[in-house]
């Protein structure tokens, strides 16, 4: 009977922790709505229509954001399944909506599980070439 038990016991953890690889990551948490400063709201994109910047916005993006957000910001990076807050779908027209200030506040500033880049990309001319990018990924 003992032997039994601890039969069934080892078996329930050995699926259990079966399941744990084989089932489909759970639907992550939607985020809060940002808190925006008014002055990123209203902060003017100095680079905007600059296609001199495509391709640096678009390597940055791989470098730094892909990962998590995915080559089209649909929030399906190899990283996002280990995260608990959805990045977020930048095809989205609810997302587009955002300034382009706003966009800057989210990418550069972030919050929680989104990093914060003002040190890794200190650059501006590169800060605003990452949200020109992001704003082609419009359905
Ligand atoms: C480690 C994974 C990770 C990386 C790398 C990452 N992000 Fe994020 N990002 C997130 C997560 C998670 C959220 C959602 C955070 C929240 O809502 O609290 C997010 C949210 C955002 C949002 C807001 C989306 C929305 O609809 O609310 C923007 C914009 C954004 N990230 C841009 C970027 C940019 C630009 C880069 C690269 C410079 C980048 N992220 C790199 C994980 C990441």
């Amino acid at each position: 009977m003992k032997t039994k038990t601890f039969f069934l016991i080892t078996m329930a953890i050995g699926v259990f922790s079966l399941m744990a690889f084989v089932a489909p990551p759970q639907d992550l948490k939607k985020g809060e709505p940002w808190d925006i400063p008014a002055e990123y709201k209203e902060m003017e994109n100095p680079h905007k229509g600059d296609a001199s910047l495509d391709r640096l916005g678009r390597s940055a993006y791989m470098k730094h954001c892909r990962s998590c957000h995915g080559n089209a910001g649909l929030g399906d990076g190899p990283r996002a399944k280990n995260l608990e807050t959805f990045p977020g779908d930048f095809a989205s027209a609810e997302f587009q909506a955002y300034t382009d200030g706003e966009i800057y506040f989210m990418s550069i500033i972030g919050r929680d599980e989104m990093p914060n880049y003002e040190s890794n990309i200190p650059d501006m001319e590169e800060r605003w070439a990452i949200v020109n990018y992001i704003r082609t990924m419009a359905k």
